[in-house]
């Protein structure tokens, strides 16, 4: 079938060749992945998050499957920023997909720093404002349940951002996301992702012991993809549509049609994450999918489908 599809999107002021991303925390800083998958068919990359200063992370176990998904403890263990512009700033350079850089930290004035520092880099399309991380015990989260703290991070990080896009990213560990969105959304973010990860636990039966070290972490996969779509069309419906806010919609994304689902929804564009780890092409899979629904439906553009479902 002729392929007629413009499949083009306008994000945050950025031309992204297609809605495809692969989000943080599953691909690594720049090249990871680039044996598996040509990354130059993305339509976007966001590294995973990055703190002021190097962090270990929890201790082990960090990881563990679960029925549809798995829980992660990882804790923003991370390079630090000063070897992330040593070692991967070069890599992320060559690459030609806008590459969002994913931040995280204690204090408000730990994120500034570091976009800051990483503001006037050319290599870098973006950042992505990292609120809502369940698993490390100051900064965090916190930022991202409160609305009073994520209008307060966002506008002091959207300053030190400078001309760069800031993306916020959501929990839906929330009573009403919509509240934190548009929180966000007046202090200046230009783009929303959602959503994070569920607090959430597995326990070992033998030892009656929780299986991951930090006890707790957060569930993602094929688990939540039916809350993230729910969440994606409440924040496109309540906060984003009126003031034309893309979001990036993520949560348990594994083909072509979970995405659409999440575009028809209100998503501009969606993020792969823990279906990476089954498969690591699987994005390009995904845009090859997404393209091939739009041939069948003769969508001529994809800006048609988001928020395109209908009553
Ligand atoms: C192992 C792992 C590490 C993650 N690390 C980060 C991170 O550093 N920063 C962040 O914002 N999100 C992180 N996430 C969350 C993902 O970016 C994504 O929001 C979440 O997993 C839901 O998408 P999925 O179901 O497609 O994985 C991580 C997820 C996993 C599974």
């Amino acid at each position: 079938m002729e392929e007629k599809t413009d499949t083009s999107v306008d994000f945050a002021g950025l031309k992204l060749a297609n809605p495809v991303f692969v989000v943080s925390g599953t691909s690594g800083y720049a090249d990871e992945l680039a044996d598996f998958t040509d990354l130059n068919r993305l339509g976007g990359f966001i590294t995973k998050s990055i703190t002021l200063k190097p962090r270990k992370g929890n201790p082990p176990e960090r990881i563990v499957e679960t029925d549809a998904g798995m829980l992660n403890a990882i804790g923003l263990a991370n390079i630090g920023l000063d070897k992330f512009i040593e070692e991967k700033l070069p890599i992320i350079e060559k690459l030609k997909v806008p590459v969002f850089v994913n931040v995280a930290g204690e204090t408000i004035s730990e994120y500034v720093t570091v976009v800051e520092r990483l503001a006037t880099e050319r290599a870098i399309a973006g950042f992505e404002l990292n609120i809502s991380c369940p698993n490390v015990t100051k900064g965090g989260i916190s930022f991202g349940t409160d609305p009073a703290q994520a209008a307060e991070i966002t506008s002091a990080v959207k300053k030190a951002a400078a001309q760069k896009p800031l993306m916020v990213k959501l929990s839906p560990a929330v009573t009403d996301i919509s509240v934190i969105a548009r929180a966000a959304v007046e202090a200046g973010a230009d783009a929303l992702s959602l959503i994070n990860t569920f607090t959430a636990m597995a326990i070992d039966i033998e030892t009656a012991k929780p299986v991951l070290a930090n006890k707790t972490g957060g569930l993602s996969g094929p688990a939540i993809k039916s809350i993230a779509v729910y969440l994606v069309n409440k924040v496109y419906n309540e906060v984003a549509k009126e003031r034309r806010i893309p979001i990036l919609g993520i949560g348990g994304i594994r083909t072509a049609s979970d995405a659409v689902e999440f575009i028809i929804a209100g998503a501009s564009a969606v993020g792969i994450g823990t279906a990476n780890f089954i498969e690591p092409g699987c994005a390009v899979k995904i845009i090859e999918g997404i393209k091939k629904y739009c041939a069948r439906k003769e969508i001529k553009n994809i800006k048609e489908l988001t928020g395109s479902l209908k009553a």
